[in-house]
């Protein structure tokens, strides 16, 4: 059985409070929309996380065959699938985070706003059901418009009374994923020593990378090549939406990023210093109620919202151009939660 593998796996050490080092505190991950393109890959990747003791599958269709599937991993998450509606509470209950993948993504041609009207709903009530079953747990956002479906969740749980602005995130780990990636490249410095911070937000323009605070430096790249790495990170989801002509947006990537940050959250709340990650968050960064920014992550989820840091010129205007957008795809899932 699941419990039986689990125990094995974790040679007892599972029930134990987190005492010594090589001991991990029990920590439940809920993935809603885990049988989907993103839900798949990041069901797997959690199910390699050593900090994750309790893996919980919630998909509307197709998640039992997910979750047999991962559960035959020799790791010591124990995983649990949950297949209806009545089943969201069960796979909510005592989670620690809630990873949400669940959407539909995009077709060339359409922007991430085009998902606003079928996101929003879903995101709506998945967070009504979080504010019932898991008040407490960190709420790791990725079903897009991010920029919209963050502001529905904080008035989803405002109006709940279960409002944490420390546990609520955006993740934009991909924005910062394919910064480092193109940026390693055209830097020709190693991909794995790359730090770029992306703030902002999460669709076209509203993507700012801080290409001026990159490391390792480099004075090989001109303004001309800054630039088309900016539009290049701004503009990569729509490169795999392109690429995969038709048959949904980016998700291995995604799965890889959404990792990451979760694997991030987790560290921090078990006590992990300096664990710090970009993220859409609330925010007093800018004049805008969110903003994403690099965050310190901690026992409570936001330890410190970070500053931006000295911009270049071009990034000032990147950021001044930005603000309208990301205001008003704030303001649409604000208005959206207050009527519905
Ligand atoms: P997908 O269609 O392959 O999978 C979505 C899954 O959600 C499906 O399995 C579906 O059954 C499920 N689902 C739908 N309604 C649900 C509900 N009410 N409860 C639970 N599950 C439900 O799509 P995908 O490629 O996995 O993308 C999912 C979302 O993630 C999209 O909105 C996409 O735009 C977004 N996305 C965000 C980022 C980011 O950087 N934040 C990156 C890539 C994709
Ligand atoms: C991405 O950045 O890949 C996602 O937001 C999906 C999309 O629609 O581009």
């Amino acid at each position: 059985s699941t419990l039986r593998r689990s125990r094995s796996g974790s040679r007892h050490l599972l029930r134990r409070p987190f005492a010594s080092s090589s001991a991990v505190p029990e920590r439940k991950v809920a993935i809603l929309g885990a049988a989907g393109g993103i839900g798949q890959p990041l069901s797997l990747l959690m199910k390699l996380n050593p900090l994750v003791t309790h893996l919980s599958l919630y998909d509307i269709a197709g998640t039992p065959g997910v979750a047999a599937d991962v559960s035959h991993i020799n790791t010591p998450a124990e995983v649990k699938g949950f297949a209806a509606e009545e089943q969201l509470g069960q796979a909510l209950e005592g989670a620690d985070i809630v990873i949400i993948p669940a959407g539909v993504p995009r077709k060339p041609g359409m922007t991430r706003d085009d998902l606003f009207n079928i996101n929003a709903r879903i995101v709506k009530s998945l967070c009504t059901a979080i504010a019932k079953y898991c008040p407490n747990a960190i709420v790791n956002m990725i079903s897009n418009p991010v920029n919209s479906t963050v502001p529905i969740a904080s008035e989803v749980f405002k109006k709940a009374g279960t409002y944490d602005e420390k546990k609520l995130f955006g993740v934009t780990t991909l924005d910062v994923v394919r910064a480092k990636t193109f940026y390693a490249a055209k830097a020709k410095v190693p991909v794995s020593e790359v730090n770029v911070p992306v703030v902002g937000g999460h669709a076209g323009i509203t993507i700012l990378p801080l290409f001026s605070q990159a490391t390792p430096a480099t004075n090989a790249l001109g303004d001309e090549e800054i630039k088309a790495l900016t539009k290049r990170t701004q503009d990569g989801g729509t490169e795999v939406v392109e690429a995969k002509a038709g048959k949904g947006s980016a998700t291995l990537s995604m799965a890889y990023a959404g990792a990451v940050f979760a694997d991030a959250c987790l560290k921090g709340l078990n006590g992990v210093p300096d664990i710090v990650e970009c993220s859409f968050v609330q925010s007093t960064v800018t004049e805008l109620p969110f903003f994403a920014s690099k965050v310190r992550l901690g026992k409570n989820g936001v330890e410190e919202v970070l500053g931006l840091g000295p911009l270049s010129d071009y990034e000032k205007q990147g950021l001044e151009s930005l603000l309208p957008e990301l205001k008003s795809s704030i303001e649409k899932g604000i208005k959206f939660a207050q009527a519905n």
